[in-house]
């Protein structure tokens, strides 16, 4: 049983459903604190090309996974943009504005330089893994990216960004159309150092007007898959429209993404029911289940959502990235229903 299961369920039906968890390399495992003791400043962490493959390594020594997500962040290409991005402790991230119309969206940067750590460590860690560990190479996605950059900061609404969006609809394009340049770039560069899916998540695309959910969210993630085939990459790609309730449908059949990353809020039989069909799906345990020492629900709510995958090609995950507040036991536990459920 040697079989990369995660790259098989793009073919076809697996004998046992492929498991793993996003943000499963984070800070719910303890030994995660002191890997990160070794650099002060996350960005540095992030561009260390030993403490990549330590991280993104880590889980898997305490959990029978599927797959390994290569240790990064989604900001690194606004970081490598100058956008003066910085981690505060226990205050998320800060960059510096964009102002709508500023004249000059950067567009001279070459990730592949800003990251040649990544691009070592993807090509040390496919080495280093067995083969039937699935590496996943990630990119956010250009509204993400771009609500970021344009509030400067996390925020529970993204006004300034939807503002910006009516307001200064052309130069807000321009800017999604450079982060579609550059978001491609990162993720040809982790496929060509090694790895086998890319992923791309869509945190804030709830926070897209209705009107402009395909300009924003599916015809941006269409052009990278465009422009990644064309360069001879076919790793099979996730898209993660993170809360796009029923935008999720028209997601499924424009964004030509091979799977769809479904959030927690997402019944699984409506999208059984709704999704293309030729769309691998994968999802959608709340990652909050994970988080109370004893759910009496735990068991039944993972074998509910294997019942309503069962002959279906799916790839077990949790609807959002574990919080460090999880315990690992419940990992644990989650993993060893998944991978002993018969279908
Ligand atoms: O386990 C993994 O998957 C590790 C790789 C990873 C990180 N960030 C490491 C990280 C991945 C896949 C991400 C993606 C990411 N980053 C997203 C998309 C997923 C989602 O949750 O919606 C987003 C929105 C970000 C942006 C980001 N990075 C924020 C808002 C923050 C601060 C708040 C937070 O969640 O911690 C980060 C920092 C960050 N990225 C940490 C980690 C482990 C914590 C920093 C630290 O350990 O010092």
């Amino acid at each position: 049983m040697n079989e990369n299961l995660i790259l098989n369920t793009f073919e076809k039906k697996n004998s046992r459903v492929p498991v793993w968890f996003l943000r499963q390399a984070g800070r719910h495992i303890p030994e995660y604190h002191l890997i990160r003791k070794k650099k002060d400043d996350f960005i540095n962490f992030c561009l260390d090309e030993n403490l990549i493959i330590e991280s993104t390594k880590l889980p898997l020594k305490y959990y029978e996974l599927d797959a390994a997500i290569v240790f990064s962040d989604i900001l690194m290409i606004p970081w490598a943009m100058k956008r003066n991005l910085k981690f505060l402790q226990n205050h998320g991230p800060t960059l510096e504005p964009m102002i709508p119309g500023e004249t000059e969206i950067l567009k001279n940067i070459s990730i592949t330089t800003k990251l040649s750590s990544l691009k070592k460590s993807i090509f040390t860690l496919r080495n280093d893994l067995p083969k039937h560990i699935s590496l996943i190479g990630f990119a956010g996605a250009p509204w993400t990216l771009a609500c970021y950059m344009v509030e400067g900061k996390g925020s529970k609404d993204f006004i300034k960004t939807r503002t910006a969006l009516w307001n200064s609809n052309k130069w807000f394009m321009e800017l999604i159309e450079t982060l579609i340049f550059y978001i491609s770039q990162k993720l040809e560069l982790q496929a060509k150092a090694g790895a086998d899916v890319l992923m791309i998540f869509d945190s804030w695309s709830h926070m897209i007007p209705n009107n402009f959910f395909k300009v924003c969210a599916i015809d941006p993630i269409a052009k990278i898959v465009k422009i990644l085939r064309s360069r001879k990459i076919f790793s099979p790609i996730i898209g993660f429209p993170f809360k796009a309730g029923s935008s999720i449908v028209k997601y499924s059949y424009e964004s030509q993404v091979d799977c769809i990353a479904l959030d927690w809020s997402v019944d699984l039989s409506w999208a059984n029911k709704y999704i293309n069909k030729d769309v691998v799906i994968q999802g959608n345990l709340d990652p909050a289940s994970l988080i109370p020492k004893k759910s009496e629900y735990l068991y039944d709510n993972v074998l509910s959502i294997l019942d309503t995958m069962s002959d279906k090609n799916f790839i077990f995950n949790v609807g959002h990235g574990l919080t460090p507040d999880c315990k690992m036991d419940n990992v644990a536990k989650v993993i060893k229903i998944v991978r002993s459920y018969k279908r």
